[in-house]
């Protein structure tokens, strides 16, 4: 592994630490993972984000062929089927964070969009928030069911679930779930009283911005 693939790793776990601390991630809910190449390194299952550690990732190839001794997350069907949706994707993040998962129990969700544009940061970061059907996790039927919505959009939602986010760099991917997480507190902050920005407006940003 090269000095450049080891700190990408290194990022990848502090990243999962940061999210933990600040309360993004709880318990042993959510996984992330790194693409190098042909290798896939993600969170092993059943380990926490709180004391995740570059040199104890699980490693698998792109068909999830296990390839370290490591268990990976059982999700990892969903993390490679974004990384085989979205050539340019370097990293994913998948949270239980509150109030991303409370937007995907909701009753009479816009499965094709599931959020309002309230700020523009959010409304250019992504084009659209698809829901991917329930499933338990691990089915491996959620795969199929993520990739037809990450080929829409770097961020998407599993309905009863949570979210994943997905971008070229851990940084990246990481700061996308965390818009999408504040962007949902933000609806329930706002409840009725939300104005949402115009499709104009969310029309010029995403214009300027892309
Ligand atoms: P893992 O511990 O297998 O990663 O599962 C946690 C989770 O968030 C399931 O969606």
């Amino acid at each position: 592994m090269t000095q450049q693939e080891r700190s990408i790793l290194e990022e990848l776990a502090a990243a999962a630490r940061s999210l933990f601390a600040r309360g993004y991630s709880f318990g042993t809910a959510g996984n992330i993972s790194a693409r190098l190449g042909q290798r896939v390194f993600i969170s092993p299952t059943n380990s926490s984000f709180a004391r995740l550690a570059a040199d104890a990732l699980a490693e698998v190839d792109l068909e999830g062929q296990a390839a370290g001794p490591l268990t990976p997350s059982k999700e990892v069907h969903f993390h490679l089927a974004v990384y085989r949706a979205r050539p340019q994707a370097g990293a994913v993040v998948h949270l239980h964070s509150t109030h991303a998962t409370a937007l995907a129990c909701l009753r009479d969700l816009n499965l094709d969009d599931a959020l309002p544009v309230l700020t523009p940061y959010y409304a250019m970061r992504l084009p659209c928030l698809p829901v991917a059907p329930y499933h338990p996790p691990g089915d491996p039927l959620l795969a199929p069911e993520v990739a037809a919505r990450a080929v829409l959009s770097p961020a998407l939602l599993l309905r009863h679930h949570g979210l994943i986010a997905c971008g070229p760099t851990v940084a990246e991917a990481a700061a996308l779930a965390e818009e999408i997480e504040e962007q949902a507190r933000l609806f329930f902050l706002l409840g009725e009283r939300a104005q949402p920005l115009t499709a104009g407006q969310v029309a010029a940003l995403r214009a300027k911005f892309k």
